[in-house]
């Protein structure tokens, strides 16, 4: 089945690049901070990337005047904002990757602290917000015009969601879990069923896990390749039968005992999920903050974040917590997951809690997570620093070139510039991971031709250039990332699947042009139909990406 083909390389550039890779805890490169914008006018607390190369952003409607006006004099006029009842300023803006500009967007009631995912067709829904915002649902749907804006769908959710999570399913409807005082769950779209039919669900597992300072708010959700749900909330998780309101199976504790959810802030990725290698589920939760912070915060004294990480095997028979340590404590931190199958950890305060005015001491320094390292004193590596805070509120996405985008930035309930610790910040970052440095740019692959289109389990070919190309089978993979919708420390919808290879070759006559055979995902469990940026990945240097549809 396997074909590969030897090929004649010079491997000496080759051969020194690979061997830092893997000698090395450290390469020479730390990564890259580059400013995009001193101010875009809001506070992005929320971004979600699309697959016409736009990042929506916003805040939320009752922060006050943000520093963006609307366009064309627009204002929106809202009786019950808790801040304004007449404010000209948008808060929300669609930023364009390509051209490094953005616009201002209209939203006309409260986003504060809400959830989204992206449907098949590429259409954003976020769900919910605070106050007028609670139970709305609002759609955006990308344009290449530039015309498109958000529209709203009032009173659309049955029950007010409010630091609730979501996850795209494998049918293409969006499950919503939680929220404040919410122990239940519903979907989008509502089930148009008999009315008879309940449109929320109750779920116990809330209502347990929700102590005197909650600390299960925006609950980790991730899809797992058998469709069950995986739900993380405080320090416990289990498996869950959304169509049936079942648990499938409760996995132990989280070993050290301290909670990981709002506001207890850490973060979790589902691991990539690799059909070429055969699939094991892997869950990975990182920092957060341990019990009582949120507490002593809010009474002045700011309690060192957790510097654990914890992974589980879910697919196990008797799965058990592994630890790991991190080199830095972390609450507020953002896991994303990386082209190449490494998690970037970043954003956060390695003293107090999530909510207003609760975490000191920025820590600006993002952490590499190697998740295949076999050797644990590798785990880690510790990156450049960027000079700007990233507190409450702020968010990151990855991009298909790569990088990741940060933003946000509000630990108050206004926007605030002065006299306070750590300003609103409506600056716009991007972090290059190490693996752009131009020191790899003899490995790094470019892809030249590929199937937008991906069936479940039909093959099609990608066709790259690399110069210095390893014939090694292990060294080259081809993976595909789902965007995330990114907030308050977790990035919802984030899915990476590394694609089966039937086979591998050189294509005759054109010198360093490969091309490879790959089977779409397997099923719509493991990669649920949608948008999803695929990269090509050789000896660990991502290609950048492109925009595929599956399913
Ligand atoms: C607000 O925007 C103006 C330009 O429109 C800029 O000069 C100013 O610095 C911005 N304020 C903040 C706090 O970013
Ligand atoms: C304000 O809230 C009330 C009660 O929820 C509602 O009836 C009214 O329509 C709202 N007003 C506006 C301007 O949204
Ligand atoms: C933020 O600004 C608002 C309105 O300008 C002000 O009332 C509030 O006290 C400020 N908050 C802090 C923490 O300084």
């Amino acid at each position: 089945m396997i074909n590969f083909l030897l090929l004649s390389l010079s491997f000496s550039i080759y051969h020194s690049l690979i061997s830092s890779q893997s000698l090395l805890p450290f390469g020479s490169s730390q990564g890259e901070w580059q400013l995009l914008h001193a101010s875009i006018g809001i506070s992005p607390m929320h971004m979600q990337v699309l697959h016409n190369n736009k990042v929506i952003m916003f805040d939320r409607t009752d922060f006050g005047l943000s520093n963006l006006s609307l366009p064309g004099g627009r204002c929106r006029h809202d009786a019950n904002d808790t801040a304004l009842e007449t404010d000209c300023t948008a808060h929300s803006v669609l930023y364009d990757i390509d051209t490094n500009s953005f616009r201002p967007l209209m939203v006309q009631t409260d986003t504060w602290c809400s959830s989204g995912s992206v449907l098949p067709d590429g259409t954003l829904v976020q769900t919910g917000g605070y106050n007028d915002g609670d139970r709305v649902v609002r759609t955006f749907n990308p344009c290449m015009n530039d015309d498109c804006d958000w529209v709203e769908f009032p009173q659309y959710l049955s029950r007010r969601r409010w630091y609730s999570s979501n996850q795209i399913l494998p049918d293409g409807r969006v499950i919503i879990v939680g929220g404040r005082g919410q122990f239940n769950y519903e979907f989008y779209p509502r089930s148009i069923e008999s009315s008879s039919f309940s449109l929320f669900f109750s779920f116990n597992f809330l209502r347990d896990t929700a102590d005197e300072y909650e600390n299960n708010l925006y609950p980790f959700l991730h899809l797992l390749p058998d469709g069950n749900l995986f739900i993380f909330a405080n320090t416990r998780s289990l498996s869950f039968d959304y169509n049936q309101n079942r648990v499938v199976r409760e996995f132990p504790p989280i070993i050290d005992g301290n909670p990981r959810n709002y506001p207890s802030s850490g973060s979790s990725v589902l691991l990539p999920l690799d059909e070429f290698k055969g699939i094991e589920p892997e869950i990975l939760v990182c920092g957060g903050a341990p019990k009582g912070s949120y507490y002593q915060a809010t009474h002045g004294v700011f309690i060192s974040g957790s510097s654990t990480c914890g992974r589980l095997k879910v697919g196990q028979e008797n799965p058990s917590w592994v630890m790991e340590q991190m080199p830095i404590p972390r609450v507020m931190g953002d896991m994303i997951l990386l082209p190449n199958g490494d998690v970037i950890i970043i954003n956060g305060a390695e003293l107090g809690a999530a909510g207003w005015e609760n975490g000191r001491g920025p820590i600006t320094r993002p952490v590499l997570y190697r998740t295949y390292t076999e050797r644990i004193d590798w785990r880690f590596s510790v990156l450049s620093a960027s000079p700007r805070p990233r507190m409450y509120h702020s968010s990151v996405v990855l991009v298909p070139d790569g990088r990741v985008i940060v933003g946000g930035s509000n630990p108050h309930v206004y926007y605030n510039f002065t006299n306070v610790e750590y300003p609103t910040d409506l600056s716009l970052e991007a972090f290059n991971p190490p693996y752009l440095s131009a020191e790899y740019a003899p490995i790094r692959p470019r892809i030249l031709s590929f199937d937008n289109n991906i069936g479940y389990g039909k093959t099609f070919s990608v066709r790259f250039t690399v110069q210095q190309y390893s014939t090694e089978r292990f060294l080259l993979s081809i993976r595909i990332v789902a965007p995330s919708f990114t907030t308050h420390s977790f990035a919802m919808n984030q899915r990476m699947v590394v694609l089966k290879m039937n086979s591998n070759s050189n294509i005759a006559g054109i010198p360093s042009t490969y091309e490879v055979s790959v089977l779409g995902p397997s099923t719509a469990q493991i990669a649920p139909p949608g948008y999803y940026m695929l990269f090509v990945v050789h000896a660990n240097i991502p290609s950048p990406g492109v925009w595929v549809k599956i399913g």
